[in-house]
């Protein structure tokens, strides 16, 4: 059978962005901003994603281009006979790990945006009123899984739809429109009175505020917000086509991510800093914080049904790029029928799921490693599996893959005289410098 491949450039682009846009920008950016010191945090996450990450991200470009096929089937083809055929094995498994999470967030997206729309964030409410209904909501049972269910349906249909006509497609008309959203809430926030110290916030650095947990959160945050180490980059890299151009595709997806966490900050910070709240708010900042803002300025109602939506759009299409690793291991290498395939990761994506939610409410004592289940999950995946995946796929690309088939991908047979010439500074960032700082900053994470 025919591999599928994106369309053309502008598909790449939706599909690749989509994937990092998501709930990293709108949700986890915003808080550890708010928890690390403001415009330092961004000072450092600015370096994390251009100089270390943007090479990482290139070289799962790389990987999924040159082997055209899924995260497992690319280390077969690139390095037969030897054992990195496991790192694949783990870049399937983690995927759909983190969507198991991702979609019990995903589904209090959709909980939050009917909330909205029955006009319930109402005048008057306190901030500890709001914290309430968050923690009554997640705790309980059926709501959050109902929650759950259906944006991992949402998500299951798209990717049954194929990777043109589902993941490009969905792209191409969504993601141009949360732009719009975001832009638009953010110009609603930024003319409230006393938005100002909010912005300022966000763009007057305190260079005293860095330190090594400084980096080590920006770097995770990088890693989270680029999609790394799980084998979607490399999976949707499979789908472009030989003449594509990496170099650029990845950094317009990496600009354009950081673009939309810089403007979902702008939506989030002023309208905290001119009601007077506390910027380090921590993770309940959107679910807890966002709600009662909403429901004491102007016009709230309707900036909190459109900052849901832009919310429940950015992570339904990350989601698919989380979900079609799994579903193109099973395709390509276990001979599954697409829709078989989706159904499958499906139930186990829901299953997985429903005990993450779960783990708020009644299995809230259920412990592994002193976490539970969601947090587990969480920390899993982004401390140690995204880091580690990330790790070995730039030495992979860097130590194993021939640095002439590497410049090769990068330069496409060497027709792109601008990529020539950076290339092999690329090349370098990716050898040395790349798994080097990537490898100080997860030690020193796990000493510190
Ligand atoms: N990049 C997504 C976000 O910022 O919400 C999250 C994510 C998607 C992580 C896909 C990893 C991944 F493979």
């Amino acid at each position: 059978m025919e591999r599928e491949n994106f369309g053309n450039r502008f598909g790449v682009l939706v599909a690749m962005a989509g994937s990092a846009i998501g709930l990293g920008n709108l949700w986890r950016f915003p808080y550890l901003v708010g928890s690390y010191g403001g415009a330092a945090f961004v000072f450092v996450y600015i370096f994390c994603v251009f100089l270390l990450c943007l090479p990482i991200f290139m070289s799962e470009v790389i990987v999924g281009r040159r082997s055209h096929a899924n995260a497992y089937g690319a280390f077969k083809k690139l390095a037969p006979g030897t054992k990195w055929k496991w790192l694949g094995a783990v870049s399937v498994v983690t995927p759909i790990i983190v969507v198991s999470y991702y979609s019990v967030v995903g589904g209090w997206s959709v909980e939050y945006f009917f909330k909205a729309l029955t006009l319930e964030f109402t005048a008057g409410a306190t901030q500890a009123e709001m914290g309430t209904m968050f923690g009554r909501f997640i705790s309980s049972v059926w709501a959050p899984i109902t929650g759950h269910t259906i944006f991992l349906l949402l998500t299951a249909f798209i990717i049954i739809a194929g990777v043109k006509s589902g993941i490009e497609k969905f792209g191409k008309v969504m993601m141009p429109l949360l732009f719009v959203l975001i832009i638009f809430i953010a110009v609603r926030a930024a003319t409230l009175p006393g938005a100002g110290e909010g912005l300022k916030y966000l763009f007057q650095p305190d260079f005293s505020k860095i330190d090594a947990s400084v980096c080590a959160a920006a770097l995770g945050q990088a890693f989270f917000s680029l999609s790394l180490g799980v084998g979607t980059i490399l999976t949707y890299g499979s789908y472009v086509s030989r003449n594509e151009n990496i170099i650029a595709s990845s950094t317009y997806t990496a600009t354009a991510d950081f673009l939309f966490a810089m403007l979902a900050s702008c939506a989030i910070m002023p309208a905290v800093f001119a009601f007077g709240l506390n910027p380090q708010e921590g993770p309940g900042l959107v679910f807890e914080t966002l709600p009662f803002i909403f429901a004491n300025m102007p016009l709230g109602w309707l900036v909190a049904i459109l900052f849901f939506l832009a919310l429940i759009v950015a992570a339904l299409t990350s989601s698919i790029s989380l979900y079609e690793v799994g579903v193109a291991y099973l395709v390509e290498e276990r001979k599954f029928s697409r829709r078989g395939a989706s159904v499958l990761v499906f139930l186990i994506a829901w299953v997985l799921g429903i005990l993450c939610s779960l783990s708020f409410g009644p299995l809230s004592d259920l412990h592994i490693f002193g976490q539970t289940i969601f947090n587990f999950f969480d920390k899993l995946s982004a401390n140690v599996l995204m880091p580690v995946g990330g790790l070995l796929l730039v030495i992979f690309v860097g130590w194993v893959m021939k640095k002439a088939d590497v410049l090769d991908e990068m330069t496409n047979g060497g027709s792109l005289p601008g990529n020539r010439r950076i290339s092999g500074f690329i090349y370098f960032l990716i050898r040395y410098i790349c798994p080097l700082a990537v490898a100080a900053v997860f030690l020193s994470a796990l000493i510190f």
